[in-house]
């Protein structure tokens, strides 16, 4: 990849002036899957792959946008914005521009040029990184203040409202929040956060299966449609409640009989994660890694049989990993139907695990898995070019 002085002569090379540069990362949840949109807890770190972008003022209200991921230069009026297409890359930053006017940020035109590190499809926000980078940049250019809350509910406006996803708040959060060393816990109804310090001596290894289902988008958006049946029959008994956030799981007992029994385990599984998020927090605070395995554990099964988002890819990858020395824990990560897992793994150990899964994946699956070593990483920031960071 380039190093940010490289992404700065590309840009000149392109639009021919100066820049200011950004990044912002993708994530990785630990744990609390699928409980965001449930105003639930997430336990999510800003992982050391990037979205960056270098950027500059336009004396006109277009955005000129390229994209050296996908070779394409597009166009478009800040007057007039709509999606170029589904699926489209440039859905992403013309979204955010989109959720910043709508919101009553009037922006100036500028020149983007966007590199991105974040591996795409694999289920660890690259479009959240895009998303809150430009997000970053277009308020900086125009001389906005950034109040990194509100940016991450915008950018996730974006995604709901321009791009078409229904996702939660999680990924662009932690994106704008991250802390190197740390995880994020955020309580998805307040927005309140607290920075979770990490085991030094741990690696976060992330297993990309290397398989997409496209069944994906679909289901995600059924399994919130169930989890808002589950409420609306709740409250029939328990008419405080507002979401399943505020359900416990010895309620959720008692009341079983009015409830589907699909949208029952869809319930339990968000209910019981939302307990696992603050044990695995408390582990956390303990250093008492020892506590984290059964709890990642439980978190994939629950996820597996009663989410029912997993697949037998994901499930090979835990199975695999779980078997392996120095392994504190695995689950699937993210939104599932594919991607990837979430290892804890203690340094020593990391070489021969990465060896072990490679192997083992490969031979029963015929595909080759990648694995990326990362550690917590910072949240949104504008890039000193002059620090020569590597952008590999
Ligand atoms: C996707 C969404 C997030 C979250 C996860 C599941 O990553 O973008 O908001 O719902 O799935 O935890």
């Amino acid at each position: 990849m380039k190093t940010p002085s490289q992404l700065f002569e590309s840009f000149r090379a392109r639009f021919g002036t100066a820049s200011t540069s950004y990044r912002a990362p993708g994530r990785v949840n630990l744990i609390g899957e699928h409980t965001d949109y449930n105003e639930g807890y997430v336990l999510p770190a800003a992982i050391g792959f990037c979205c960056w972008v270098a950027a500059a003022r336009r004396g006109d209200r277009k955005l000129v946008i390229h994209s050296e991921n996908f070779k394409e230069t597009i166009e478009a009026s800040l007057d007039s914005l709509s999606p170029p297409g589904k699926k489209h890359w440039a859905n992403y930053p013309l979204g955010v521009a989109w959720a910043l006017e709508k919101a009553g940020k009037r922006l100036s035109g500028a020149n983007f040029f966007i590199a991105g590190e974040v591996p795409l499809g694999a289920g660890l926000s690259s479009s959240a990184a895009i998303e809150v980078a430009v997000g970053f940049a277009l308020l900086n250019l125009s001389g906005h203040k950034i109040d990194r809350v509100e940016l991450a509910k915008l950018c996730q406006r974006a995604e709901n409202e321009f791009v078409g996803a229904r996702c939660g708040i999680m990924d662009q959060f932690v994106s704008c929040h991250g802390r190197a060393g740390h995880a994020l816990l955020l309580d998805c109804r307040s927005l309140e956060f607290e920075l979770v310090k990490l085991p030094a001596a741990v690696q976060l290894v992330i297993c990309n299966t290397m398989v997409k289902h496209e069944l994906g988008s679909g289901e995600y958006n059924a399994r919130r449609a169930e989890c808002e049946e589950g409420v609306r029959r709740l409250r029939a008994v328990l008419p405080q409640i507002r979401a399943l956030r505020d359900v416990t799981l010895a309620q959720l007992e008692k009341h079983r009989g009015i409830l589907d029994p699909k949208v029952f385990t869809r319930c339990r599984h968000v209910v019981a994660e939302n307990e696992r998020v603050m044990k695995a927090v408390e582990a956390f605070k303990r250093e008492d890694v020892g506590a984290l395995g059964p709890l990642l554990r439980e978190s994939h099964r629950s996820l597996r049989d009663d989410y029912q988002v997993s697949c037998k890819e994901l499930d090979l990858m835990v199975q695999i990993a779980v078997a392996q020395r120095g392994v504190l824990g695995a689950r699937m990560t993210g939104g599932g139907f594919g991607g990837c897992t979430i290892n804890l793994v203690e340094d020593a150990a990391v070489d021969e695990f990465k060896r072990n899964v490679s192997a083992r994946y490969a031979s029963k699956t015929g595909l080759s898995p990648e694995i990326y070593v990362t550690s917590a990483s910072e949240g949104a920031q504008a890039v000193d070019i002059g620090q020569n960071n590597s952008l590999g």
